[in-house]
């Protein structure tokens, strides 16, 4: 098949904004760095800003972001255009299409607040340059399943499906790539893969900073539809779906999405949400909120491979450590050849798949313990991944975006199935539990795991050593 034609031109709305401070502007000088970005780069920004101010902007935030490339900054700034103006008025868009001069596929990325999408794609309809763009829109897509569908029908309105690009940036992190490169590329894994040997799988997404100025965004968000509906169950995909069945974007999103599809509704019992003390003191934070900062949910997959097997996943802010982790436990062995009894907490196998900031895998094995009993001693191999020359994620997915190559992301019908996984847990549906920061989240989340032996808490080594 031919390979589509790459973006001629990049196009960021939310130019002024955190998410362009903290990730973006890092991420084209990356790309600039490699060689993959030489087309003209617009930001786009209610704020009447001077191009100048912008480029000021753009080097504060590579600085305090992974640092200044100076050669690759000069060319960043050199390729930087900045439009400025309300997004609700069209002679801001025509403007932008001025702004875009020859460039006739342009790549739209919409780094901006969710509620500003509709605006926003209403502003470039009316333009005549989307008829060959793509388009990249930012999580949560929509609030809710009925938003997430309304979204997908405005932007179908301007773009066809193949250039929609909805972002998850988790899909774009090289370890979670890593759990499906290693599981259908390690032939030992398959045959375990499964309710006969799994007993149950746990998914840590701990963060030990709160909200870190976030605050208004945060209320509109509460932790179930800023990761939990996203990143958590895409890692969950990744770790559950079956082969693909053949090469190519298409079979991977096929798997992913009947995964997802096949992911049970959540309800009150399986779910635990949470709010740290002290959260209401944060800037744009309401005085009564009820928004949770913690989510602990019990997720099963209706297939018969996983039919049975529990799926934890904890997110969190204000936790004792900043760590993502994926922990499948397996069964015990169905008998103790010497004796032993093993099965216990801390006595299985387990296979650990540690996301971030840190990457590793441990296996968790179990060997003779020097003695003259025939009786074994817990240990895990290790394997540790510095992460050297990798690429961020959003360097990563915005050059596949570019390239048109959408297999990291997520497609309508994965995405409409995560919303109607959390559905009916969303907003205050379920009660809200208080805990003190750098805890686990309230005690009540161990309801969830008690039958499973509780909830495995990452580790997090001393510096320079591998947790
Ligand atoms: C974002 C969430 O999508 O992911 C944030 O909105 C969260 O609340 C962040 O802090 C975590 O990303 P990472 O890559 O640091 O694990």
């Amino acid at each position: 098949m031919k390979a589509p034609a790459p973006s001629d031109a990049l196009v960021f709305f939310g130019a002024t904004g955190d998410l362009a401070y903290k990730m973006i502007y890092p991420a084209l000088q990356a790309m600039i760095k490699r060689g993959r970005l030489d087309v003209p780069i617009i930001g786009m920004a209610r704020p009447s800003w001077s191009l100048d101010k912008l480029r000021a902007r753009a080097r504060a935030s590579v600085s305090e972001h992974g640092g200044l490339d100076p050669a690759s900054f000069d060319k960043l700034s050199a390729q930087l255009r900045y439009v400025g103006g309300d997004y609700n008025d069209p002679t801001t868009f025509d403007r932008l299409c001025r702004a875009l001069g020859s460039a006739r596929r342009p790549l739209y990325y919409l780094a901006i607040r969710p509620e500003m999408f509709s605006t926003v794609i209403a502003g470039l309809k009316r333009t005549r340059c989307t008829k060959e763009a793509r388009v990249v829109v930012e999580k949560p897509f929509g609030r809710d399943l009925a938003s997430a569908k309304a979204l997908n029908r405005s932007l179908l309105a301007v773009f066809p499906e193949s250039a929609i690009f909805r972002i998850d940036h988790y899909l774009g992190k090289e370890p979670v790539q890593n759990l499906m490169y290693f599981r259908f590329s390690n032939a030992f894994l398959e045959p375990i893969w499964n309710r006969d040997f799994v007993k149950s799988v746990h998914i840590t997404m701990a963060e030990s900073s709160g909200v870190k100025g976030r605050g208004r965004i945060y209320e509109e968000l509460g932790a179930v539809r800023d990761v939990i509906q996203n990143h958590m169950l895409q890692v969950i995909a990744c770790l559950a779906m079956d082969e693909p069945k053949g090469a190519g974007p298409k079979a991977l999103r096929d798997e992913t999405a009947r995964l997802l599809k096949a992911i049970e509704p959540l309800d009150a019992r399986s779910t635990v949400r949470g709010q740290f003390r002290g959260y209401h003191d944060e800037p744009g934070v309401a005085a009564d909120s009820g928004v949770e900062t913690f989510a602990a949910v019990r997720l099963h997959i209706g297939s018969e491979r996983w039919k049975g097997v529990p799926f934890f996943i904890r997110a969190g802010k204000r936790l004792p450590v900043t760590c993502t982790e994926a922990l499948v436990e397996l069964k015990a062995p169905s008998r103790s050849v010497f004796g032993e009894k093993i099965g216990g907490r801390g006595q299985a196998n387990h296979l650990r798949f540690r996301l971030g900031p840190d990457v590793a895998i441990g296996l968790g094995v179990r060997s003779k313990a020097p003695g003259e009993a025939m009786a074994g001693r817990q240990t895990e191999l290790l394997a540790v991944d510095d992460g050297a020359g990798e690429m961020g994620p959003y360097e990563r997915l915005l050059g596949d975006a570019m390239r048109g190559d959408a297999t990291l992301f997520a497609r309508e019908d994965a995405v409409l199935a995560q919303w109607r996984v959390v559905e009916p847990i969303l907003g205050d549906k379920t009660p809200l539990h208080g805990y003190e920061p750098a805890t686990w989240g309230p005690s009540e989340a161990d309801r969830l795991t008690s039958r499973f032996g509780g909830w495995h808490d990452p580790k997090i080594a001393a510096p320079g050593r591998p947790s």
